[in-house]
C-alpha cells in the first residue's frame, strides 16, 4: 500500500526514530509499503520517518526506475554507520523536499552495521550512490535532512526556494484531486 509520504516542515522528519526490536508481521508490511511509496515517487531511498512511522527502517533500491525496479531492493533495520573515509560533494534530493536539489558534502566510503527482516546482522561496505543514499537515510532515522548538512547562508536560501516549490507542488496536487 501507497502511504502518504510527509513533506517538510513535518515535525516527524525532525524526530530521532525508535530501535526496532520486534522482527514481525508490522515491520515486514512497512517495509513493503515503504518500497511501493518510493517506487510510486520514483526514489531511490526512503526512511520510516517519511511516511510518518518513527521506527530505524530504511529501505534503498538504486534501479528505482520501471525496468529494474525490485530486483536489488535493500532493507537496513537499525542501521549504524560504523567506519567512513574520504569525502565527496554531490547533488542530492529528497521526496520529503520535492523539487530541491543541492550539493551536499558527504563520505566517500562507509560501512554500515544493519538487521534484516528476520533482525540478523549484517555489514555493508558502500561507495558512490549506496554511499551517499546510506547517509542520507541515516540521518533521516536521527531527524536530519540535508538541507541540515549546508552552510547556514546555504540553508536559509534552499528553504525560500523551497517554499516556492512547495507551492507550486501543493497546487499541482490540489488539482489531481
Ligand atoms: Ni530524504
Amino acid at each position: 500500500m501507497v502511504r502518504e509520504i510527509r513533506i517538510y516542515p513535518d515535525e516527524v522528519l525532525k524526530q530521532r526514530a525508535d530501535e526496532v526490536k520486534e522482527f514481525g508481521k508490522e515491520i515486514k508490511e512497512l517495509v513493503q509499503d515503504m518500497f511501493e511509496t518510493m517506487y510510486e515517487k520514483g526514489g531511490v531511498g526512503l526512511a520510516a520517518n517519511q511516511v510518518g512511522v518513527l521506527k530505524r527502517v530504511v529501505v534503498i533500491d538504486l534501479h528505482s526506475g520501471k525496468e529494474k525496479q525490485g530486483k536489488e531492493q535493500m532493507v537496513f533495520i537499525n542501521p549504524q554507520i560504523v567506519e567512513e573515509r574520504g569525502e565527496v560533494v554531490q547533488e542530492e534530493g529528497c521526496l520529503s523536499l520535492p523539487g530541491l536539489y543541492k550539493k551536499v558534502k558527504r563520505a566517500a566510503f562507509v560501512k554500515v552495521k544493519a538487521q534484516n527482516l528476520e533482525g540478523k546482522e549484517f555489514e555493508v561496505e558502500a561507495e558512490g550512490l549506496l554511499a551517499r543514499a546510506l547517509q542520507h537515510e541515516i540521518d533521516h532515522l536521527n531527524g536530519i535532512l540535508f538541507i541540515d548538512r549546508l552552510s547556514p547562508l546555504q540553508k536559509r536560501l534552499a528553504l525560500e526556494k523551497f517554499k516556492k516549490l512547495k507551492r507550486k507542488y501543493e497546487r499541482k496536487t490540489a488539482s489531481k484531486r
